[in-house]
């Protein structure tokens, strides 16, 4: 069984590393350079998607089985193969709200862009019943096209990691958004399955210009933020925000102050645990917190190993992950202990 896999650009060697110690083995080929990989793995399908889902490796953004393969024409019966994969799934595909998620290699002779195929295809899913969706589908039929063939496969957003064509999730920008960073904290939320305004009181540590914490206060939260440069101007004066223009190793709080620790510094990830391991008497028990840990250096995977070996004196993983908003860093989720 094959499955194209795909990482943040640059971070597909620690995915397929990842991969190659959850499947024990496997053989890997790129398809688009540090991004995206075909693998095939002795382990039936179903194994596969249970090994992924117990253990989701931090550095695979998304996951598609290869069930179907078409040598690519540069034509219409290019279109006419994919419409023939689809009426050959028709029981699965059958009444179900489906989403066309097609995506293309940095160089391949399949012609058309991913809205062509997906108009393409539409008579096809209609015949059976099926509704074409853009959010929230039961099933994905996933096409990728690489050089001379495309790829496709069906499953639903779970075990493809994401509902969004290769995993990049994108959210609409704001009028007056504060900062790219916002979305960080976006997609942590929707990633880990957090409700924020569950929360009642944060601390944002490294949190100037504000995105993080205009998220937190618009969830409703007591938010007390840290930083020695400026909150933008939109959040001061607000009634839940207290803000110290203060560095972080300067501060002190009571015990059991929040129930929710967010820091976004661009820190080595040493000092950062070191920080976070400092204000943890400041956290209620099972209080939540969401971090970024920049990766610094070659060994991602044994700078975050050491990190978690850490962290776990106090807290336990919930997941570490890289979010499709992350650049040269991961972000995790903790709960303290
Ligand atoms: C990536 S930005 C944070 C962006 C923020 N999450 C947002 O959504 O706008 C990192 C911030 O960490 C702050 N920072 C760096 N060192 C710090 C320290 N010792 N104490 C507190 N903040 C610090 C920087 O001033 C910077 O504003």
């Amino acid at each position: 069984m094959r499955w194209i896999g795909t990482a943040n650009r640059g971070y597909s060697p620690y995915a397929i590393e990842e991969l190659r110690r959850l499947l024990d083995g496997g053989t890997f080929s790129q398809l688009a350079a540090g991004e995206t990989f075909l693998f095939e793995a002795a382990s039936d399908k179903q194994d596969v998607r249970e090994l992924i889902a117990a253990k989701p490796p931090i550095f695979l953004r998304h996951v598609q089985p290869v069930e179907q393969e078409l040598e690519i024409k540069g034509d219409e019966s290019d279109l006419s193969g994919l419409a023939a994969i689809v009426y050959d799934n028709k029981e699965r595909l059958a009444g179900k709200n489906v989403s066309v998620h097609v995506r293309k290699g940095p160089v391949s002779n399949f012609v058309y862009t991913p809205a062509e195929t997906k108009d393409a295809l539409r008579p096809s899913f209609e015949a059976l019943d099926s509704e074409l969706v853009l959010q929230q589908p039961e099933l994905i039929f996933a096409v990728y096209a690489a050089a001379d063939k495309l790829y496709a496969g069906i499953g639903t957003p779970d075990e493809m990691l994401s509902d969004w064509p290769g995993g990049a999730i994108r959210f609409q920008r704001e009028e007056g958004q504060i900062s790219r960073a916002k979305f960080k904290l976006l997609e942590a939320e929707k990633t880990f399955g957090l409700d924020l305004s569950a929360y009642r009181s944060a601390l944002d540590i490294g949190a100037a210009p504000g995105g993080w914490t205009s998220l937190l206060l618009e969830r409703g939260l007591q938010v007390t933020a840290i930083d020695p440069a400026e909150l933008h101007e939109s959040l001061k004066g607000h009634p839940k925000l207290a803000y110290l223009k203060r560095n972080a190793s300067e501060v002190k709080f009571g015990s059991n102050a929040f129930d929710l620790l967010v820091c976004d510094m661009s820190w080595s990830p040493m000092q950062m645990v070191k920080l976070v391991l400092e204000l943890q008497q400041s956290l209620m028990p099972q209080a939540t917190a969401i971090i970024t840990i920049k990766l610094m250096h070659r060994k991602p995977l044994q700078t975050i190993r050491e990190v978690i070996a850490k962290l776990e004196a106090c807290f336990k993983v919930e997941r570490a992950k890289q979010l499709f908003h992350n650049r040269e860093e991961i972000t995790l989720f903790l709960i303290k202990k």
